[in-house]
């Protein structure tokens, strides 16, 4: 009788479990096997949206001409800063060089090196010169900053133009904000 009931209670007990495997296995295949048809619609998905991100980046985000202008703008305003011994300023507007210049690395990812090499090389310096708010070590760190500028464009080119040594930077003669920040107020 006991061998009985321990035969039955096998019996349950591995059926039980093939149940559970036969579940197992069913499953797997709902989650996991998607069909062909599904795998096909992902796939124009991703390849849509891979081109849709490229047309962002090479039409719709600003291109390195654009970033340029608000860069060489921040580096006037930073030049006009330190003159007011504005030294908040200048922080602010090294910082916003910084930012600006990442959206040059990333929408044009072939200039990025020479970006962040100008980065490390020029603005460091000059942001250590704005922290110490010594005029004298921010001049001279501004001057090699301008050479770092041209340096690059010299060395710079792309389909139209075989170098951009025309655009050359100098030091800043007329505050680009044509008075609308009072650079002294702090
Ligand atoms: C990656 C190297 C590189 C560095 C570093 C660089 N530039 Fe440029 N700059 C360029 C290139 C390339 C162009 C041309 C933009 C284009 O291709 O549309 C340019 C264009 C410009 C322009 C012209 C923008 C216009 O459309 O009128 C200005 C102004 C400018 N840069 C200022 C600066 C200043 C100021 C610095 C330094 C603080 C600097 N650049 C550092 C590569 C650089």
């Amino acid at each position: 009788m006991l061998k009985d009931k321990r035969l039955k209670l096998a019996i349950i007990v591995v059926a039980m479990l093939v149940l559970i495997a036969i579940l197992a296995v069913g499953c797997a295949t709902t989650t996991g096997g998607a069909s062909t048809a599904d795998i096909d619609k992902l796939s124009k998905r991703v390849t849509a949206v891979e081109k849709d991100t490229d047309t962002q980046k090479t039409k719709i985000n600003p291109g390195l001409g654009t970033v340029m202008i608000e860069y060489g703008d921040r580096m006037s305003r930073a030049f006009f800063g330190a003159k007011a011994g504005n030294w908040d300023m200048v922080k602010y507007q090294i910082k916003e060089m910084r930012e600006i210049q990442e959206v040059g690395e990333i929408d044009r990812p072939k200039r990025a090196t020479a970006l962040k090499n100008f980065e490390s090389k020029f603005l460091d310096p000059l942001d250590k010169a704005t922290a110490a708010k010594n005029t004298a070590q921010f001049n001279s760190a501004f001057a090699s900053a301008i050479d770092g500028c041209n340096g690059c464009h010299v060395a710079s080119s792309d389909a139209t133009f075989k170098s951009f040594s025309f655009i050359k930077i100098q030091t800043p003669k007329i505050e680009p904000t044509g008075g609308l920040i009072n650079y002294v107020a702090k």
